[in-house]
């Protein structure tokens, strides 16, 4: 990052010791997501860092009502809070939406990107913006961080293009790469590892649940998303930031064939109504494997990595809870 004279704690609280350091103001923008919650909370629970928190329909409590397409409510938020960092996880990231409303998906996932890289940039504050493993093709996995990249759907294009965007104001920043999530949920549908739990549920004989075995995924728990990012952050706070395009994981190659299986297994339904498809029948093109290098944030020492059943188990469990609660 060329930042000279930019306002890390080493420089801008010159003549503070470690021990009186001011916390490290990040903005959590789409904290109401899957991702965003998770990132919020690890954000809120280190003494390092101050959290300003937004969300668009579940503003509330913690959660100020900033709509991303909006850019003079965006300046007036960087006027407000002045974060040092903002970490933007909101986006449109249904393929199916995308591919059928471009022009809403690119007003979030392209033109938000770039009003929030320009009014980060008046205010000396870097960005992490959350992208995908769709801006790959799928066909010549594993994928490192500047690889070329070919999107074969709108949601891929229209991040990759958010990206550019990002790269058009600043250089200053991250871009973070991600593949299919699972984490605490607030409903089923937040996680495509979740979403056809009830078709699980109501298969039967007669009619068995049909699961693609074709596309081969890595499902990334939003928890170790959540560290990594803090990571990454605490070394923006130390004046070492991370910048450029990287890549995190996890590692365990499975279908959603297999992720059915595991489910199965834990919610105690018959596995022989589940039945495996071995072609891709998806209306919107998907990428077959996008497996992301996460090479370059391991040199540095960063990364978390829960294993997939130790991951299904807590994120069941908490939905137990919060179905009963
Ligand atoms: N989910 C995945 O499997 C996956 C895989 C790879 C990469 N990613 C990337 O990871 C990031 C987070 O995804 P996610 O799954 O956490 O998404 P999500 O659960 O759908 O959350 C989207 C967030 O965006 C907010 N939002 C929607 N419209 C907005 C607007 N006009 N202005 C401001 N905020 C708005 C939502 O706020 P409200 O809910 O309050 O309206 C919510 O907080 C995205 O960049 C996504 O592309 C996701």
């Amino acid at each position: 990052m060329g930042d000279a004279g930019r306002n890390h704690p080493g420089s801008g609280n010159a003549g503070m010791n470690d021990g009186e350091r001011a916390p490290w103001r990040v903005a959590v923008l789409g904290a109401s997501g899957l991702l965003g919650r998770a990132i919020a909370a690890e954000l809120a629970a280190s003494a390092g860092f101050e959290v300003v928190s937004t969300a668009m329909s579940r503003a509330g409590e913690g959660l100020h009502r900033l709509d991303l397409t909006d850019t003079p409510a965006l300046e007036r938020f960087f006027d407000t809070h002045r974060p040092r960092t903002v970490v933007l996880a909101a986006a449109e990231r249904r393929p199916d939406i995308c591919e059928h409303e471009p022009a809403r998906a690119r007003a979030l996932n392209v033109t938000a990107v770039e009003a929030v890289a320009r009014a980060a940039r008046r205010h000396e504050c870097r960005v992490l913006a959350i992208s995908t493993d769709y801006v790959f093709d799928g066909r010549d996995a594993p994928y490192l961080p500047d690889a070329a990249p070919h999107p074969l759907n709108a949601y891929g294009q229209s991040k990759l293009d958010g990206e550019e965007a990002l790269w058009s104001v600043t250089r200053d920043g991250c871009v973070l790469r991600l593949p299919l999530l699972y984490g605490p949920l607030e409903a089923l549908g937040e996680s495509a590892v979740t979403s056809f739990i009830p078709a699980l549920q109501r298969a039967s004989a007669q009619h068995p649940a049909v699961i693609d075995n074709w596309a081969i995924r890595y499902p990334t728990f939003t928890l170790d998303i959540a560290v990594v990012i803090r990571q990454i952050l605490e070394r923006d706070a130390a004046g070492r930031p991370v910048d450029g395009t990287h890549h995190w994981s996890g590692d365990e190659p499975m279908t959603k064939y297999a992720i059915a299986l595991n489910l199965a297994e834990r919610l105690d339904l018959d596995p022989s109504l589940i039945v495996a498809q071995s072609t891709p029948t998806d209306a919107t093109p998907r990428p077959f494997d996008c497996h992301l290098d996460s090479s370059s944030l391991e040199a540095l020492g960063i990364g978390k990595r829960t294993p997939f059943k130790q991951g299904l188990d807590l994120v069941l469990g908490n939905w137990a809870v919060v179905q009963t609660g």
